[in-house]
């Protein structure tokens, strides 16, 4: 594959070789999202594919067949992406739908529409890490250098999607929206079936006790790891090199300790402090 390109459109930097600049402004001035859509919205590297699986498995009451049979990104289609958007646009509703748009990038329809969106966040220092390590296989993302220089681009938004920290500041502007629900990869991780039965009630599905453990435990890190069609090993050799990397890396929280030194960390803490002063939550990370 040539040399990795990437484009600013509104100042957001977005891989060439799967968004265009037509598809995002599409995205945002003409799809219309209708009001059984389930809209998964992550930034990179916060348990978009985890969410995924899981909104899958609710949506077929916990059984397992659809996600054994079907890839991931056929099953919750990319909208940013142009393949991903045409499937959206042919995929019988009730749709589920991924994202990594920031809220200024999403599509406006969502101002008329009941649409619900979940929306997951995760320990920055921890997306930095798995962003780091994803990078290298991932054949439309530039090589991300040593941490120390990843490290820079992350805290100045100059990675793909944007500034981890405007994405959860922008998207917590709808927090307070009935048709909005906010979680975070610690809290899948600390309980899953508790989450999962906070995501159901979100989502007006009633899923028995047997129901939810099967969505458990084929969500599991493990039961996704060995599923071909959950782990991105399906994924073409032009766009992930599959010597260099995996989706289903470690699935752990606070891996970024093994990573960053404690002045590297000592300075995300100051950038964090000074970016997200004005948020008025507080983060399992916190
Ligand atoms: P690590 O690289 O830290 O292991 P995304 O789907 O947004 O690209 O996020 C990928 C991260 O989510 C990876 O983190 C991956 O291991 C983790 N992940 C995916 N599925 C998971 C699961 N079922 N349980 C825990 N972590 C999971």
């Amino acid at each position: 594959m040539s040399e990795v390109t990437y484009f600013t459109h509104k100042g957001i930097l977005f891989p060439i070789n799967i968004c265009t600049r037509e598809t995002l402004l599409y995205v945002e001035n003409e799809f219309q999202l209708l009001d059984d859509d389930v809209v998964n919205v992550v930034y990179p590297k916060s348990g978009t594919n985890w969410m995924a699986e899981i909104l899958c498995l609710i949506h077929h009451k916990g059984d397992p067949t659809w996600v054994q049979n079907v890839s991931l990104w056929d099953r919750t289609p990319w909208i940013e992406t142009g393949t991903g958007m045409e499937h959206a646009l042919k995929y019988p509703p009730p749709r589920l739908l991924n994202t990594h748009l920031p809220i200024q990038l999403f599509p406006k329809s969502i101002l008329h529409s009941k649409a619900k969106i979940i929306y997951t966040a995760r320990n920055p220092k921890d997306v930095l890490v798995s962003f780091y390590h994803f990078s290298k296989s991932q054949r439309y993302l530039k090589d991300p250098g040593t941490v120390e220089e990843f490290l820079e681009k992350f805290l100045n938004g100059k990675v793909t999607s944007g500034s981890w920290f405007d994405h959860v500041k922008g998207w917590m502007e709808m927090k307070d929206r009935a048709n909005f629900f906010f979680i975070t990869y610690e809290e899948l991780k600390q309980d899953l079936r508790g989450s999962v039965e906070r995501i159901c009630h979100f989502l007006g599905k009633e899923l028995n006790s047997q129901q939810i453990d099967s969505v458990v435990e084929n969500a599991s890190f493990h039961k996704m790891k060995d599923n071909k069609m959950s782990n991105l090993s399906l994924l073409p050799d032009t766009l992930m090199d599959h010597t260099k990397g995996k989706l289903m890396r470690k699935g752990i929280c606070g891996d970024w300790k093994t990573h960053l030194t404690v002045a590297q960390s000592e300075h995300f803490d100051r950038v964090y402090q000074e970016k997200m002063r004005d948020v008025k939550m507080t983060f399992p990370w916190d």
